[in-house]
């Protein structure tokens, strides 16, 4: 019998929920998703917690530990959980690393650089506490912390209630022999957080805020945030870079013999501003200016094929026999294509974290150039972009199995925008219209899916004293739908399933043999 083609589309940060308030999915015109869910063979998947290897099920899911769970077939212990094991084991502090860093930053300075919040998506404050408390312990005299401000993976304006955190706890430990302060920082999404080399001029903006103290100047962090959103009213992933000074001269510039630990745990995020630290004279992406000496770390590595970065605290989950591992293993030809905002999702993070093709002749990857703008203001993105190479891809009849990511659930339902939000959802819903489509002209079979939720809930639950809703940029906690379109299949019902189910699934109508360390799959034939 001739194998027939699977095309899997994930659509990011589309989850279920009944609530009708505020849910982008539920209040979108979406005809092709309805008519799928209502007529084919589906079920709801887990995608947070420790179905993805978090920490805790109060933990949301995200596009990293989703679609490593999406890829590989397992779960793993992700880096959240990693990173306090290694904190609460004090091994971190036994490594060869921090060991080197530390004594370096004896007669130096002690530099930590992440993103401020307790979202635990690419980092979390009480990971950055632990670092500086230890550091002081070894004799460390002088941090100072370059901090991203989230309202991103956390409440869009929450920027003051870690930046007082950090600043309390750091006040409680100086003393005579011990001076940390914030030196530097900005919005994630203005300074230093690009990813997949979206945008470089932000890291470029990160770099000389943080390493060369050019930037406007304010005498607090406090002080940044409040004028910024003051003149602007712009939410914290927004708010421009700042210096923090003193009589004009800043506080924390970074300079040669200095050591520098970027606390996230995350690598999509992280991996730009590691490039700037740790490349040498082959760095072209922008003039780093006069490149201080210094020591540089990463809380994990965050390529290990690519060796990016090249110093870390904590070892990264070894994430083995990949779906595409066990498909190029079978000589299945695999095509994988999303916009630049989520094209490393569907290739490092769905390959374990690995830039890395396993087989160039069975694997091909297709980016379409991301726009640069505020995503609310083009909630379509490059949806149809996307969809016509796909149908092309399909209809080729080169690959066996094609996967895509459609980012707008998630890109756009970060900006808090519940009206484009809808809008992002409709043009992911039409882009599902076509692919139908062209599946059908093959005699393929379409799955469809989401990493995590973010669209299906766009208000934060409202505080006793307020009287509208404030607009919820994160991720949910809500669990994903899963669709068969076009196999004669039954999906199971299960509390327990979630994204590792899947990879089982698609060798199953691959009529490929899954890999024996992978979970179950989720369809049952009839
Ligand atoms: C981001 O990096 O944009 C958010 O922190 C998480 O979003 P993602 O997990 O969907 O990429
Ligand atoms: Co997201």
């Amino acid at each position: 019998m001739e194998k027939r083609p699977v095309v899997l589309v994930v659509m990011d940060g589309v989850g279920i929920s009944d609530k009708e308030l505020g849910n982008a999915v539920k209040m979108a015109y979406k005809p092709h998703l309805d008519k799928l869910w209502n007529e084919c063979p589906h079920t709801e998947l887990r995608a947070h917690g420790l179905a993805v290897g978090l920490p805790t099920d109060g933990d949301m899911g995200n596009s990293e530990v989703g679609h490593n769970a999406i890829g590989c077939g397992q779960i793993y212990s992700q880096g959240a959980k990693l990173v306090n094991e290694n904190i609460d084991s004090k091994e971190l502090f036994n490594s060869a690393t921090w060991k080197e860093l530390v004594e370096g930053a004896k007669d130096h300075t002690m530099h930590f650089i992440g993103l401020l919040s307790d979202g635990n998506v690419h980092s979390h404050i009480k990971h950055l506490e632990a670092l500086i408390k230890q550091a002081k312990e070894e004799g460390v005299k002088k941090v100072r912390v370059h901090v991203l401000l989230d309202g991103r993976d956390v409440p869009e304006t929450s920027a003051l209630q870690y930046v007082d955190e950090i600043e309390n706890f750091m006040n409680d430990l100086n003393d005579d022999s011990f001076d940390a302060r914030i030196a530097s920082g900005g919005g994630r999404m203005q300074i230093t957080m690009d990813r997949y080399e979206a945008n470089w001029p932000m890291v470029e903006e990160g770099w000389n805020i943080h390493v060369h103290g050019k930037g406007r100047q304010f005498a607090s962090a406090t002080e940044a945030i409040e004028t910024y959103r003051n003149e602007s009213g712009v939410v914290d992933q927004d708010l421009p870079g700042f210096v923090i000074a003193k009589d004009g001269k800043p506080v924390g510039t970074i300079e040669d013999g200095d050591s520098v630990i970027l606390f996230n745990f995350r690598g999509d995020r992280a991996q730009e501003i590691c490039k700037a630290f740790d490349e040498g004279e082959e760095f072209d992406k922008f003039d780093r200016g006069n490149k201080p000496d210094v020591k540089f770390a990463g809380m994990l590595q965050y390529d290990a094929d690519l060796n990016i970065p090249k110093k870390y605290l904590t070892e990264p989950p070894k994430i083995r026999y990949t779906l595409t591992e066990q498909l190029v293993k079978e000589g299945i030809n695999e095509y994988a294509i999303s916009e630049t905002q989520k094209f490393g999702h569907v290739t490092y993070f769905w390959n374990g974290n690995r830039s890395e093709k396993f087989d160039d002749n069975l694997e091909t990857y297709v980016e379409i150039q991301s726009d640069v703008i505020p995503f609310e203001q083009r909630p379509w993105m490059k949806s149809a972009e996307i969809t016509d190479q796909l149908i092309q891809a399909i209809e080729s009849g080169e690959y066996q199995f094609l996967r895509t990511n459609y980012p707008n659930g998630d890109m756009v339902g970060h900006t808090g925008n519940l009206e484009a939000t809808i809008i992002g959802v409709e043009a992911v819903d039409l882009a599902l219209g076509r692919v139908m489509k062209a599946v059908d002209k093959v005699n393929g079979i379409l799955l469809i899916t989401a990493d995590h939720g973010n669209a299906d809930e766009m208000y934060d639950k409202p505080k006793a004293d307020e009287k509208v809703h404030k607009a919820k940029t994160s991720h949910t906690l809500n669990r994903v739908p899963f669709i068969v379109y076009g196999a004669d299949v039954v999906c199971k019902q299960d509390d327990n399933l979630g994204l590792s189910n899947i990879a089982a699934t698609v060798c199953e109508l691959l009529d490929v043999k899954p890999n024996e360390h992978w979970n179950e799959s989720i369809i049952e034939k009839k």
